[in-house]
């Protein structure tokens, strides 16, 4: 299996890398022939989405008509078994940088559903992914509102957590010392609970094929 980790931050080696990389340690610690690799949003520089040239994304699926690394990281995504992503919270939002990205993903999905004929279901669909939103000061559960709302137009597929905060793990200030979210603990669980759907996605597939059509 491969695990792709997305991390939103534009600090590479702070919060929401160690919790990416926690949760990716846990799936390893799992399935431990998984590989994995992690894309940094601040390693790239992405134009924002010009909008103007939607009838190019509404009439060729899942292209733009300005390919750039949101083109390839698309790619990269369609490879990866699952997907981590993670964002910190700036100023409200998440971070422009990560967001040019997860912005012109988004115009390459709906706008082909809505403006186009919408009949080439998405590449990215089902696919596992475990979220995970940083803060400090605010609720980091409104990152993995965030995220999940980006998972949910990709038509991918968030694990759902059956404890607080339910969307993914978070981490409020400094999340090695986060005794309200319990980010490391959440980690496990998130791991675990994406194996799981690995395994019933995977059996449901068997049982599928094996029903044959009736003469
Ligand atoms: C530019 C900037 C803006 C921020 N704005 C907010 C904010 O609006 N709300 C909040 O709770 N924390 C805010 N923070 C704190 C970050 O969410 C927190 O430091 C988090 O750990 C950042 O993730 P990172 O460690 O991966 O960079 C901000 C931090 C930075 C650098």
């Amino acid at each position: 299996m491969h695990i792709l980790g997305i991390v939103g931050s534009m600090r590479k080696n702070r919060y929401t890398n160690l919790l990416v990389n926690s949760v990716i340690d846990e799936i390893k610690a799992l399935a431990p022939e998984s590989s994995s690799e992690i894309i940094y949003a601040a390693d790239q520089n992405v134009a924002p989405c010009q909008v103007v040239c939607s009838k190019f994304c509404s009439e060729n699926p899942y292209r733009c008509v300005k390919p750039d690394f949101a083109a390839e990281l698309l790619e990269t995504m369609i490879k990866a078994d699952i997907i981590i992503i993670g964002t910190p919270q700036y100023f409200r939002g998440a971070p422009s940088g990560f967001h040019t990205l997860v912005e012109k993903l988004i115009a390459i999905f709906f706008n082909y559903e809505t403006g186009g004929s919408g009949t080439v279901e998405s590449p990215l669909k089902n696919k596992p992914c475990g979220l995970v939103g940083v803060a400090e000061y605010s609720n980091p559960h409104q990152m993995l509102e965030y995220l999940n709302d980006f998972c949910c137009l990709l038509k991918m597929e968030p694990v759902r957590l059956e404890k607080f905060p339910y969307l993914g793990v978070s981490g409020q200030g400094d999340v090695t010392k986060d005794q309200t979210f319990k980010p490391f603990e959440r980690s496990k669980d998130l791991a675990a609970a994406i194996i799981q759907k690995i395994q019933s996605q995977k059996s449901l597939s068997t049982d599928t094929q094996s029903i044959k059509p009736s003469s």
